[in-house]
């Protein structure tokens, strides 16, 4: 059922508790304690800043760079990068799995109901935590109604909070009253469990997330709708297009991250645009972004538009599970099985 088990990971938790880890942490670790950064003697002030402002300003994030990313930051010796990504690896705890651990880790991966029954089969019985799902189309296919109903069954079926970063102005909260109504669930209950971030522009859009995720206590699903409005209408032309990969690579394998160590369900929207930009991937039919996407995404699905509440859904990338199709309903209450009447 959908009960969610016990799904923080020992030592590796980012809610605030002792880090249970190990003859090597020196000392008890939380992240109410003082930030990463002035835990390290021998950082100054100005270096601190500009760790910071290259958005190495957590524990997380330093622990997940490489000597090279945070070389590359001026005033960082490679003797400072090295003594900061192997004090924040430590106190994080990244290291070498057996492969028992993943099967323990994958016992606790839950799967978050979208409404539809035969949608939820195509992908295995819903969207799993502790990964990222694609959620693509065009232009008014239901990726966003998805996304609300997804942030009311977080609330009602996982107990858990949602974080909603919203790029385009797109969060509706009488959506969400009309689906937690539907679903018999106080709306202002659910409401008050979904924190929005609306980014207005790419910068803005990074922080947020980063800094939602540090905020929000007990998340079960991280939205991102849509990944990539800004970063598209921000770096236009061939000229900014690496620079662009390159951001958009480091942002999604930080939620990426994120959802794995939080074991809660990311979910990014993208948008399959005909043109002009998906002429530099050279097929019109992929969704924006590119290969640094459909890369690092674990999952990806198609929604399609058809007549009045008909949609399509087709599961593309999944590790574990075979390519298919379904037919479902954006309906007023929400995501359902679609019906013939
Ligand atoms: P973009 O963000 O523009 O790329 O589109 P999107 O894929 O996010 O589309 P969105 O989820 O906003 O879907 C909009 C469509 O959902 C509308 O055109 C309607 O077909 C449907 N929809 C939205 N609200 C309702 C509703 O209250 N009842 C019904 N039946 N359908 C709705
Ligand atoms: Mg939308």
């Amino acid at each position: 059922m959908m009960a969610k088990v016990e799904t923080k990971e020992e030592g590796i938790s980012p809610e605030p508790v002792e880090i249970k880890k190990t003859k090597k942490s020196k000392k008890k670790t939380t992240t109410s304690e003082k930030p990463f950064l002035e835990t390290i003697t021998g950082i100054g002030p100005t270096t601190r800043q500009r760790l910071e402002t290259a958005g190495y300003g957590s524990r997380e994030a330093i622990a997940l760079a490489t000597r090279a990313q945070l070389t590359e930051i001026s005033g960082i010796a490679e003797k400072t990068a090295a003594l900061l990504i192997r004090e924040a690896r430590v106190q994080f705890d990244l290291g070498l799995k057996k492969g028992t651990d993943y099967e323990e880790a994958a016992k606790t991966r839950v799967k978050l109901t979208t409404g539809s029954k035969a949608f939820d089969k195509l992908i295995g019985g819903g969207f799993e935590t502790g990964s990222v799902t694609e959620v693509a189309g065009e232009n008014g296919c239901g990726k966003t109604q998805i996304a609300h109903q997804l942030a009311v069954n977080c609330v009602k079926y996982l107990d858990q909070d949602v974080i909603w970063i919203d790029s385009e102005g797109t969060f509706r909260f009488n959506r969400i009253v009309q689906m937690a109504e539907a679903l018999d669930i106080d709306p202002d209950t659910v409401l008050s469990r979904i924190t929005v971030g609306r980014a207005y522009n790419s910068e803005h859009q990074m922080a947020l997330t980063e800094e939602a995720l540090t905020m929000v206590p007990n998340i079960g699903l991280i939205i991102v709708d849509s990944l990539m409005s800004h970063f598209r209408s921000e770096f236009a032309g061939r000229g900014t297009l690496a620079e662009r990969q390159q951001l958009i690579g480091k942002y999604l394998a930080f939620i990426a991250k994120q959802a794995e160590i939080m074991n809660c369900v990311g979910v990014v929207t993208n948008q399959v645009s005909a043109k002009p930009e998906a002429m530099f991937f050279g097929d019109p039919n992929k969704p924006v972004g590119g290969n640094i996407v459909g890369h690092t995404v674990t999952t990806r699905i198609f929604i399609r538009k058809g007549k009045a509440v008909k949609r399509t859904a087709s599961l593309t990338k999944s590790p574990e599970l075979p390519d298919g199709k379904i037919e479902f309903a954006i309906t007023t209450e929400g995501v359902r099985d679609f019906t013939s009447k």
